[in-house]
């Protein structure tokens, strides 16, 4: 996260690199990069895709610029492997999870602003003061089961910006009255085939995510 700066914030310049910057996660420009997963396997295992490291020219391009993708393949287990994949490929939008009924929930929670606060594809937000992890959550990883059962408790968050049964507890209610951010309620903006989409979105991406 030192060279790929966070959401949102400005690229690091690389001189005699392709685009002239290191490129920012989540704007959507892996796909300059890689055109599919086994690609941003390849820049993740061996610093670039296979394609570029055969191609002298491209190879030449990679030696010349300030600051080169490390290979990663040898420090890191084929778990770590994956789960980087599985990340890099969430955030950037490639090869996205699910059917239709994910893609349309997708789509509306771009419109909506989901990831404004809760980063691209869920994968954790934004930094959220006096709350109690530091950080809106995301949908991704073990702590959605704890703030989030099932479907109902969904709707609930997203229609009342609340949970009901979080809510009868004393310090959680401490904790959302002195954060930054709380969750908006979509309640009169959303329908129920809306709130379908929205979590069927939620669950293909959760399922394409090793936990
Ligand atoms: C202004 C920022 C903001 C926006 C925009 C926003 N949320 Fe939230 N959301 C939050 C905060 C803050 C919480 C509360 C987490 C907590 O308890 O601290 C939350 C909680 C949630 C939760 C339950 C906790 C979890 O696991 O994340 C869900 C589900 C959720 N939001 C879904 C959505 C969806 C879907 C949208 C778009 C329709 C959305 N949110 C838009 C800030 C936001």
């Amino acid at each position: 996260m030192g060279c790929h700066r966070p959401f949102g914030a400005r690229e690091i310049p690389n001189p005699g690199s392709r685009w002239g910057t290191v490129p920012r996660f989540a704007s959507g420009n892996a796909m300059m990069y890689a055109k599919d997963r086994g690609q941003i396997e390849e820049l993740v295992r061996f610093g670039a895709p296979v394609a570029w490291l055969e191609d002298p020219r491209a190879s030449e391009r990679l030696a010349g610029q300030r600051v080169r993708m490390p290979a990663y393949g040898e420090a890191l287990s084929e778990r770590e492997i994956a789960d980087l994949t599985a990340f890099a490929c969430a955030v950037e939008g490639v090869e996205p999870a699910g059917g239709e009924a994910a893609a349309a929930g997708r789509e509306l929670a771009r419109r909506q602003g989901c990831h404004s606060c809760h980063g691209p594809e869920g994968s954790g937000g934004m930094p959220n003061p006096g709350s109690l992890g530091g950080f809106v959550p995301g949908f991704l990883g073990g702590n959605f089961s704890d703030l989030v059962r099932d479907e109902a408790e969904f709707r609930e968050w997203v229609l009342d910006g609340t949970s009901r049964r979080l809510a009868a507890n004393p310090l959680v209610r401490t904790f959302w009255r002195r954060q930054l951010l709380s969750m908006p309620a979509y309640r009169g903006e959303l329908t129920g085939e809306e709130l379908t989409q929205l979590w069927a979105w939620v669950e293909a991406t959760r399922a394409s995510s090793p936990e």
